[in-house]
């Protein structure tokens, strides 16, 4: 059942955070919706403009939609992530999308608030709901002035304007994730600080936390024994930090690249191991599974571990 992320965060405020994952082919989509069903519970399908390019607009909105009918108890929303103002629009259009983040957090205050609210009156107007981004996205080194400090994190008193302004429905905030698989250097890690911070001004209101793979010592050391070759100190997100990022107002948690490790280390080591094989289903069906057992894992760090019922209640 397609929802808005807007029902979903309602339910989850304090409780839980609901995992974000972004898919770009066929055997994600698959794995996503079977790991959603095994862990009973709601997901967020994120669609990058970067996924959008590679496998066709069309081709990503019909295979959710198969994935949707594979596994019809899955309770999602559709969302665009990180889009400018155009494919915002052309997805508000589409009516296939139940939600669109419009990222303008590059740009000076004033202008994101500009291009956000703009955002935001075409997709409340179809019924859509809006997530934005204030801050820079970045891991902040431990050794910075305080002064640099707060020129990358979100500041609390711009978030609550920038909320009043905008009228968005959910903010990303930066509190020192940042993306990709090399995010942390020395010993840092989230700001709950300036989490809290945030939250003590917008209370109730859904906050996203981005760039939060974990970035497996594990999955690197497999990869690289598999003939990949990645940074060894490649640090991410603590996982169990999740749980003390959800009582201060996370409700939607992004993990992308955590999912592309696990199809490299699975096609690395498959071939490694079957160096005469060349038929791709074979480690396509477990990448399935196991993409399917990562989403299960995350959705238990995030709390969300069997609300699906609930949910479901609920959204009757
Ligand atoms: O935040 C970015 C996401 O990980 C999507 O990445 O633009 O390469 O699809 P992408
Ligand atoms: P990661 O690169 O940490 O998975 O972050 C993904 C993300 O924030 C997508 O918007
Ligand atoms: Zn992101």
């Amino acid at each position: 059942m397609l929802v808005t992320t807007k029902e979903l965060f309602k339910l989850a405020y304090g409780k839980y955070a609901i995992g974000a994952f972004n898919i770009n082919n066929a055997e994600q989509a698959i794995g996503l919706f079977r790991g959603a069903q095994k862990a009973q519970a709601p997901i967020i399908v994120q669609i990058s403009r970067g996924s959008r390019k590679y496998i066709g607009v069309s081709m990503i909105q019909h295979m959710i939609q198969a994935a949707a009918e594979m596994y019809p108890d899955v309770i999602f929303a559709v969302h665009i992530d990180h889009g400018d103002e155009e494919t915002c629009y052309d997805a508000i259009d589409s009516g296939f999308y139940s939600s669109v983040m419009i990222d303008a957090s590059h740009e000076p205050f004033d202008e994101n608030v500009a291009i956000t609210k703009r955002v935001v009156e075409k997709a409340h107007a179809k019924g859509l709901v809006v997530e934005a981004e204030l801050g820079k996205l970045g891991g902040v080194e431990e050794d910075i002035s305080v002064a640099e400090k707060d020129a990358l994190l979100t500041d609390p008193e711009e978030a609550r304007l920038f909320v009043e302004k905008t009228g968005c429905d959910s903010l990303a905030v930066a509190i020192g994730t940042s993306h990709g698989a090399y995010k942390f250097s020395g010993t840092q890690g989230l700001h709950f600080d300036r989490l809290a911070e945030i939250q003590e001004v917008l209370p109730g209101f859904p906050l996203v936390m981005h760039g939060s793979s974990s970035v497996p010592e594990e999955e690197i050391k497999r990869i690289n024994a598999a003939g990949g070759a990645m940074d060894p100190s490649a640090r991410g997100v603590d996982e169990d930090e999740f749980a003390r990022a959800v009582p201060l107002g996370v409700t939607k948690v992004n993990i992308d690249t955590d999912g592309r490790l696990v199809w490299t280390r699975v096609h690395r080591e498959f071939f490694r191991d079957e160096p005469a094989q060349f038929d791709f289903r074979k480690p396509g069906t477990i990448f399935m599974n196991e993409y399917a057992d990562f989403i299960v894992h995350k959705i238990k760090k995030l709390g969300s571990y069997g609300v699906l019922p609930d949910v479901a209640a609920a959204l009757k």
